[in-house]
């Protein structure tokens, strides 16, 4: 049965990619190597990775430019729906040199009301860039570790204490690694902390926070970073903070 979004958005990608191959006339050789490429990508499982470090930006771009609620940012591909709630600190290794981290703020609706009971999803990597329920490359770490879900109380505020993260790079032995350095780019990511928020009736915001002068801030291999986004340093109570007024909107009718 024809789906007139999937035609409308399928034919536009197939034109615009036909357009490429006559732009830069490419090779029957060259073409033969794409479609292998194609394959590496799908046999490495980095689908989901490939697509995030390129496209991603891009639909939260749309996103941004239709949102009065906060700042989204990109999900990635390391988001685990079943993360466990956790009460006020995320589990983390005792190998990371435990730099702590105060992650604290509010989550407010458009009009400055207060939004208790929404679910926050608080995730980030290993200081060596690893991932937690994710196998192969990221180890097998149980889920629990650097991540988990905490909710508002009833003045819309939210609290949780980490580990400082620190700069990553993407899997970079593989073909998404590989095709970042042919391109002439890198594949390190500034060190950011992911959080998804939740509650019924409001639009879900996806979004991730950076540290002010932190490296690669300024040349993100997935071109995720926005300034309003990058967070000055902080302390409260001996430790980093980071003080994030989340703003969530109901969808548009
Ligand atoms: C991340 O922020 O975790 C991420 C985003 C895009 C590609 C890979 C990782
Ligand atoms: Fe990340």
């Amino acid at each position: 049965m024809k789906n007139p979004r999937v035609h409308e958005i399928a034919t536009a990608m197939i034109d615009a990619v036909r357009k490429v191959l006559i732009d830069h006339q490419v090779t029957e050789a060259e073409y033969r190597a794409g479609v292998m490429y194609m394959m590496k990508v799908a046999e490495a499982k980095e689908t989901g990775l490939i697509s995030d470090v390129f496209l991603n930006s891009t639909i939260v771009e749309i996103k941004a430019a239709n949102t009065h609620g906060s700042a989204p940012a990109i999900q990635g591909p390391y988001f685990k729906e079943d993360a466990p709630f956790v009460d006020g600190k995320l589990k983390t290794y005792d190998s990371d040199d435990h730099k702590p981290l105060l992650l604290h703020g509010t989550v407010k609706d458009e009009a400055g009301g207060v939004v208790s009971d929404a679910v926050i999803d608080i995730w980030h990597s290993t200081p060596d860039g690893r991932y937690s329920g994710f196998g192969g490359y990221h180890g097998d770490m149980p889920v629990e570790y650097y991540r988990g879900k905490i909710r508002t109380d009833s003045q819309g505020r939210w609290r949780v204490q980490t580990t400082l993260p620190a700069p990553y790079q993407i899997p970079n032995k593989g073909p998404t690694g590989a095709l970042l350095t042919m391109m002439g780019s890198h594949t390190w990511r500034p060190a950011h902390v992911h959080f998804k928020i939740r509650k019924d009736g409001f639009e879900p915001l996806t979004t991730q926070y950076y540290f002010e002068g932190g490296e690669w801030v300024d040349s993100d291999c997935c071109n995720g970073v926005q300034p309003e986004l990058v967070m000055p340093a902080a302390i409260e109570q001996n430790m980093q903070v980071m003080v994030l007024d989340f703003v969530i909107e109901k969808p548009r009718a």
